[in-house]
C-alpha cells in the first residue's frame, strides 16, 4: 500500500499551537499538505505559519478561534470558505483535561471541557465530513487519550470525553470504509506537552512520549489504509489499553483508581522536574 500522497491537499489541525497539534501540522507540511492551523493564541499559529511556509513551500493559514463556543464547526467553515480553501482533511486534535474529586471541580470549566474535548469535535467532524468525503484521499483523526480506555477517577470527565471520541470515531470509520477517507482515533499515552500545565495536580510519573512519535503512530497506521479505526501510541500503551478488557467493569475501575493515586503520590514525592502519570 502507498503513503498517502498530501500534495495539493489541504489539512485542517485543532490544537496547533502547541504539543501534538504543531507536530501533526509540522509532519504534514512537511508532506506537502497545506495546512489550517486553529487555535485561541493567534502569535503561535502565525509564527508556526510562517515556518511551514519557508520550510516546506506550502499554504499554511492560521485562525484564532475558541472551541469552547458553540457552532465551532460552521463558523471554522465560513472562515475556510472566505480565503476560497478547499478542506481534505481535518485533525480534532484540540483538548484539554481537568483533574481533582468530581464533587470539588469547577462546574464551567467542566462544559468548556465537553465543549472542545467533545461537542466541537463532533461539530467540525459534521460541518467538514462532506467535503472530506468527497475529496476521498484525506484524513480525519480524532484524537482520543488513553484515558478512553478505561474510567477514569479523579478524571471523570475527562475519560468520558475520550471514551465518546473513540466511540464515534470508530464508528464514522466505519461509515467512511468506500469512501477513500481514512478515518483514526488516535489515544496518545504520557505524551511531553503543555497539557500537564493546566492540570492541578501537574504531570504524571511514568513514561513520556514525544508529540513527534505520537504523530508518526497515527501516519503510519494511516499510510497503511483504512485498516484500523483506531490506534495507541506507544507498544507499552497498547498493552495496557488492552488489558482494561481482561478485568470486570469493577475490577477495572478499582485499578485505574488505584494506579492513578499511586502515580500522583509518586510524583509528589519526586524532586522537581520529575515526571508523574497523566
Ligand atoms: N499530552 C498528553 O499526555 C496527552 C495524552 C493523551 C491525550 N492527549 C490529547 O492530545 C490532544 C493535544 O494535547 P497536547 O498534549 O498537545 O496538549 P497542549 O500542548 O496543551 O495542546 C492543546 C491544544 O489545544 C488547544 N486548545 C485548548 N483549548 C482550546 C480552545 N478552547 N479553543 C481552541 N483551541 C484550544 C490549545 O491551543 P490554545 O491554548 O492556543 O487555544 C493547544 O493548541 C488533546 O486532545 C489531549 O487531550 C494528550
Amino acid at each position: 500500500m502507498a503513503d498517502i500522497d498530501f500534495t495539493s491537499q489541504t489539512t485542517i489541525v485543532t490544537g496547533a499551537s502547541s504539543g501534538i497539534g504543531a507536530a501533526f501540522a509540522r509532519a504534514l507540511a512537511q508532506r506537502g499538505s497545506g495546512v489550517i492551523l486553529v487555535a485561541r493564541r493567534l502569535d503561535r499559529l502565525q509564527e508556526l505559519a510562517s515556518e511551514l511556509e519557508r520550510e516546506h513551500g506550502v499554504r499554511a493559514t492560521p485562525i484564532a478561534l475558541d472551541l469552547s463556543r458553540p457552532g465551532a464547526g460552521r463558523t471554522l467553515a465560513s472562515e475556510v470558505a472566505a480565503r476560497g480553501l478547499t478542506v481534505t482533511g481535518l485533525v480534532n486534535n484540540a483538548g484539554f483535561g481537568t483533574d481533582g474529586p468530581f464533587h470539588e471541580e469547577d462546574p464551567d470549566r467542566l462544559q468548556d471541557e465537553i465543549a472542545v474535548d467533545v461537542a466541537n469535535l463532533v461539530d467540525l467532524s459534521r460541518a467538514f465530513i462532506e467535503p472530506l468525503r468527497q475529496a476521498g484521499r484525506g484524513i480525519l483523526v480524532n484524537v482520543a487519550s488513553m484515558a478512553a480506555y478505561l474510567p477514569g477517577p479523579d478524571m471523570a470527565v475527562y475519560s468520558a470525553c475520550k471514551a465518546f471520541v473513540l466511540s464515534f470515531t470508530e464508528a464514522l470509520w466505519y461509515e467512511s470504509r468506500s469512501s477513500g477517507l481514512r478515518v483514526l482515533s488516535l489515544a496518545p499515552g504520557l505524551t511531553r506537552t503543555e497539557f500537564f500545565d493546566d492540570l492541578q495536580g501537574g504531570a504524571y510519573s511514568g513514561s513520556y512520549q514525544t508529540p513527534e512519535q505520537v504523530v508518526g503512530t497515527a501516519l503510519r497506521s494511516l499510510d497503511r489504509g483504512n485498516r484500523r479505526p483506531s490506534v495507541v501510541s506507544g507498544r507499552g500503551n497498547a498493552l495496557a489499553a488492552g488489558a482494561g478488557r481482561l478485568f470486570t467493569r469493577r475490577h477495572a475501575v478499582l485499578l485505574s483508581g488505584s494506579a492513578g493515586a499511586r502515580s500522583r503520590n509518586t510524583a509528589a514525592a519526586a524532586p522537581a522536574g520529575a515526571g508523574r502519570r497523566m
